[in-house]
């Protein structure tokens, strides 16, 4: 059963989120009626089984145990996912082989979305045989198909902008050029003619391809100076799409650096400097990580559910970007650390991805406890 502890919630300002203390093997169990098929996106982060006893928790299960430990919640959170929802399982090299095995009998291989690579880590680590920078997200979708339908593009990074030019000073901004000849298949006759171009030189469409346009909207687009013929009036001729017309959105790749999503210990030092005086969470996740995963699977109000909280990234990061969030930490810590967390979150933080999502403050969340009666 899941009681209301009135004085570790801070629902003043509304509720946006659940925060539950206790095993998430019962808690999931209690959940499971209430939000079957409701969560847009589950973000794991559980022990990595990599023999450490660190200041919060353990982490030093024999093998098969820790492997049947992750099954039986993974098979909890499938059917809490929404049909288009996804499940993103942060994990390292120690259990990744195994776990992606067991996922995938779970999830069903077709539903296996992809493999973050994350780049946790930007020193050298000289004492080890190799210096291991990288961890891993394993991605699986309730329905692969429905995912990918919904699945969010990312905002077009500095780079990709900066390949937009103005070599002719147009008013209208920055452009770049696509080929105006397209592939004949489906051509009409009306897109086979001559082009004329500035300087005089006279261009046909080369073999097995036509002109995008037919001549009179081709003399129209070059009227309006929509077409490119290079700096000195002669090349082939292209056609010229403006950086101002254009929401630049992009495919999600699978290497994440860490100068967009941060590192283990840039998100340690957040929490060092948010709580000097508690002892430092050892495995905590940076707010940008987080944001980049919530970007591409959620839209502002979707629930976001993390069965592993640790320190609370995934739910200060769904506060701040207006999701809804369900988090379960079986440690005390969830008192000492997240709830202090979520509370400087709603006076208006000044960390993390708080800049880059203009979060102000606002709003409030519950927190329950499990209890066996
Ligand atoms: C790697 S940490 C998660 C870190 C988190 N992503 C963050 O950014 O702070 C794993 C957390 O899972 C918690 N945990 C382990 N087993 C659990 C269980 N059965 N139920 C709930 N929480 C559990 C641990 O106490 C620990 O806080």
């Amino acid at each position: 059963m899941l009681k209301k502890i009135k004085k570790h919630s801070c629902d003043e300002g509304g509720v946006s989120g659940e925060i539950i203390h206790g095993d998430n093997l019962l808690v999931l169990q209690d959940l499971s009626k209430k939000y079957r098929g409701a969560v847009k996106c589950v973000y794991i982060d559980p022990p990595y089984n990599n023999g450490e006893d660190y200041s919060h928790y353990m982490d030093n299960r024999e093998h098969l145990e820790w492997l049947s430990i992750i099954e039986l919640r993974l098979k909890l959170l499938r059917d809490l996912l929404a049909d288009d929802g996804s499940i993103w399982i942060s994990i390292d090299d120690g259990e990744v082989h195994y776990l992606k095995v067991a996922a995938d009998k779970i999830f069903g291989r077709e539903n296996f979305v992809t493999t973050v690579i994350w780049q946790q880590r930007t020193t050298r680590e000289n004492r080890k045989a190799f210096s291991n920078n990288h961890e891993y997200i394993l991605v699986y979708a309730k329905n692969f198909k429905r995912f990918a339908a919904v699945a969010n593009k990312l905002p077009g990074t500095q780079e990709i902008i900066d390949r937009y030019k103005n070599p002719d000073n147009d008013p209208r901004g920055p452009w770049q050029s696509v080929s105006a000849n397209v592939q004949a298949g489906h051509a009409v006759p009306s897109q086979f003619y001559e082009i004329t171009s500035p300087s005089g030189r006279v261009h046909s469409p080369p073999n097995g391809r036509c002109w995008a346009y037919n001549k009179a909207r081709m003399d129209k687009e070059i009227a309006e100076n929509n077409v490119w013929f290079g700096k000195d009036g002669t090349g082939v001729p292209r056609i010229k799409k403006f950086l101002r017309d254009k929401v630049i959105k992009v495919t999600p790749e699978t290497i994440w650096l860490a100068e967009e999503c941060g590192t283990s210990k840039s998100a340690k030092k957040q929490l060092l400097k948010m709580f000097p005086d508690e002892t430092v969470f050892d495995t905590p996740k940076p707010e940008e990580l987080i944001r980049k995963v919530l970007s591409i699977a959620t839209n502002p109000g979707d629930l976001v559910l993390d069965a592993f909280l640790g320190s609370g990234t995934t739910a200060a990061v769904a506060h701040k970007m207006n999701r809804r969030y369900i988090g379960i930490e079986a440690g005390d810590h969830i008192v000492d650390i997240v709830v202090r967390r979520l509370r400087y979150v709603i006076d208006g933080d000044a960390d993390g991805i708080t800049k880059v999502e203009g979060w102000r403050g606002g709003g409030g969340f519950e927190f329950l406890r499990y209890t066996a009666d």
